[in-house]
């Protein structure tokens, strides 16, 4: 049965910084997703306290949103079967320093010392914050 679905994956600004945006769209693209739509930008706050609504009031809240606002991001929606789930595959597990190699965040991802986990990459958890977050980032999509 298909489950062709869309997902936000963004490059964040470490990995914009770093050079690795071409790396991230070159393994999407080699996983067989296509590209919906891509921009790249500096968030507003406004925009990731949408985007982050959940974690509003944790203790890393606020260098998260310092750091995601730090720099250029590389917003990309991705379509493909179960692109979902797919892409938190290839992305790795949350902290880059135990994330498996041959993963995103275990290639390209250590421990920098700072005051928020920088992973290079963000990708929708669920179907419905893939649809909340895509039509945060990309309206006219
Ligand atoms: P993302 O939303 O960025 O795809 O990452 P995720 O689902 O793997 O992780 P999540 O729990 O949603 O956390 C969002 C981002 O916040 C930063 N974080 N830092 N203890 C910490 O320092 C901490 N915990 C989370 C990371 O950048 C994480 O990706
Ligand atoms: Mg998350």
């Amino acid at each position: 049965m298909s489950h062709i679905e869309r997902t936000l994956i963004l490059v964040k600004p470490d990995g914009v910084a770093r050079g690795l945006a071409g790396e991230v769209l070159r393994r999407v693209e080699a996983k067989g997703y296509t590209l919906a739509g891509a921009e790249l930008l500096v968030p507003s706050e406004e925009l990731l306290a949408q985007h982050y609504a959940e974690h509003v009031g944790k203790p890393f809240y606020a260098p998260l949103v310092e750091f995601m606002s730090s720099g250029p991001v590389l917003a990309i929606v991705a379509q493909g079967e179960r692109v979902i789930e797919g892409f938190r595959v290839l992305a790795g597990e949350t902290d880059p320093t135990t994330a498996a190699p041959g993963t995103i965040r275990g290639d390209f991802g250590r421990d920098w010392g700072a005051k928020v986990i920088q992973n290079i990459v963000h990708g929708s958890d669920s179907p419905q914050s893939a649809e909340r977050e895509i039509a945060l980032w990309f309206p006219q999509l």
